[in-house]
């Protein structure tokens, strides 16, 4: 079976990957010269553990192969992906899907033979039927069915989680497709992943649906973190003891800064505007977004407030900016917001991520780019954990007091105890935990 990937990025070239990986012959198509040129090379253009090494295996047995011309791959495949992006479009918040139509667009003349075109973007609900109507006036003559399969990985894990999913969802209403559909996903299904077929409407949404929902629990326990600091509660506890129960569990019961990321955001927007358009508004997602926005605002007041009150002249390290651990992505991380402010309000920042820098430089202007934590603390009067890279973990903290000129670590993601902290002479401040004793 031949897979044509359209759109190389953290999504497609994971998925790609990993089809060729199950022994499917696959070509990836992505229109960004610089992308390819690195693809091309057999080097992944962004940052995904064990990526490498999966791509070098199977463009070695050639199964897996890169172009930026669309043609050819989309007149050999059985299946075609839409992995394009699918960001926040400016003015009204909707998810932008001039991606995903432009792609139909250039494909649609190369259809050849039954084909099916799916989905892998995270597109609003009535998408594919969209698509359909498109190709319906552009290739009148062409043999094909449309589907949608959300793809449900997490950067930072994104192989184990596609080659061991919780389920795979696939949206179609194509006998012909589901046969085609039940072949590329046997790999899994063979090892007891459900492979679950709904229609295009359901998949659709429930893209959406799951991705409010955590960000729902993200922006709950943050709340909550905040009730514990009030009433002398710790969030960590209080974490556990709800995960316990089934009904609520462990996951995404972690407070910090708030979420951000290529997708939360975006789609809990989107999911918005589908809601509010459909004239059945869902009130409390759109408190979570207002809840999320405002937490990171708050988690700057924070850092100036462990500073006692004002950061202005002095200096400010910051230990990792990417949204989360293990990716190099900066798409609406936290730190877009909490650094800018700390800079406005006269601060000098240090920045050290482990593989973020490349893409936060031209995000992050006036910061000074370090090259690892113990160069950022050197001389700061206030030390802050912005993403939790498991490096930061193992951070001597009494060696990190005696670099730094101050004794304020705030940590946003509670990554240290703090009696390690206060026995290392730091102040410490953690979020929802008992305040350090000064
Ligand atoms: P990305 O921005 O990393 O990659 C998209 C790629 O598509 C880029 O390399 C771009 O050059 C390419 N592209 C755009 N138009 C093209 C065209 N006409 N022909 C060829 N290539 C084209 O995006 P990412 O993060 O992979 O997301 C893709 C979709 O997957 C989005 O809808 C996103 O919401 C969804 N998603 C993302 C996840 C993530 O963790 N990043 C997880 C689950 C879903």
């Amino acid at each position: 079976m031949k897979i044509c990937m359209i759109g190389a990025g953290y999504v497609g070239l994971v998925s790609a990957a990993c089809f060729s990986e199950f022994g499917f012959d696959v070509t990836c198509v992505d229109n960004n010269p610089e992308r390819l040129k690195q693809m091309e090379e057999g080097r992944s253009p962004i940052y995904e553990p064990g990526l490498d090494d999966l791509m070098a295996r199977n463009i070695a047995a050639g199964r897996l192969r890169f172009s930026g011309d669309l043609g050819p791959a989309v007149k050999a495949a059985d299946i075609v992906f839409l992995a394009v992006g699918t960001p926040m479009r400016r003015g009204d918040g909707h998810a932008d899907l001039s991606y995903v139509y432009g792609a139909v667009e250039e494909l649609a003349p190369y259809l050849d033979g039954f084909t099916v075109i799916t989905t892998k973007s995270t597109v609003p609900v009535g998408t594919s039927r969209e698509i359909q109507r498109r190709l319906a006036a552009l290739r009148p003559d062409a043999e094909y069915a449309v589907c949608s399969n959300p793809e449900f990985l997490r950067e930072g894990s994104a192989i184990q989680d596609f080659t061991h999913p919780d389920r795979v969802l696939v949206g179609l209403d194509d006998a012909r497709a589901q046969e085609v559909m039940e072949k590329l996903y046997k790999p899994l299904s063979i090892r007891n992943a459900p492979v679950m077929f709904v229609s295009r409407e359901s998949a659709e949404l429930a893209k959406y649906a799951a991705n409010a929902f955590l960000a729902l629990k993200i922006s709950f326990i943050n709340e909550i973190a905040d009730l514990c600091e009030e009433v002398g509660a710790n969030v960590q506890e209080v974490a556990s003891a709800i995960g316990k129960d089934r009904r609520i569990g462990d996951k995404f019961l972690h407070p910090g800064p708030g979420y951000g990321g290529s997708c939360f955001p975006k789609d809990v927007s989107a999911i918005i505007r589908t809601a509010r358009e459909s004239k059945s508004p869902l009130s409390i997602i759109e408190q979570v977004q207002i809840v999320n926005d405002e937490r990171k605002i708050a988690m700057a007041g924070r850092i100036v407030k462990a500073a006692n009150g004002s950061v202005r002249d002095k200096t400010i390290a910051v230990l990792g900016v990417t949204f989360k651990p293990n990716t190099d992505d900066m798409r609406d991380a936290p730190s877009l917001v909490i650094v800018p402010m700390l800079q406005e309000r006269g601060a000098t920042v240090r920045v050290y991520d482990p593989q973020g820098q490349k893409q936060a430089e031209p995000l992050l202007p006036g910061v000074t780019w370090c090259a690892d934590a113990n160069d950022a603390i050197l001389g700061a009067d206030v030390a802050v954990v912005l993403t939790e890279w498991n490096e930061f973990r193992a951070l001597d903290l009494k060696a990190a007091r005696a670099r730094m000129s101050g004794d304020v670590l705030v940590d946003l993601r509670n990554i240290f105890s703090a009696d390690a902290a206060r026995a290392a002479g730091l102040r410490y401040h953690s979020i929802g935990r008992p305040v350090s004793a000064d």
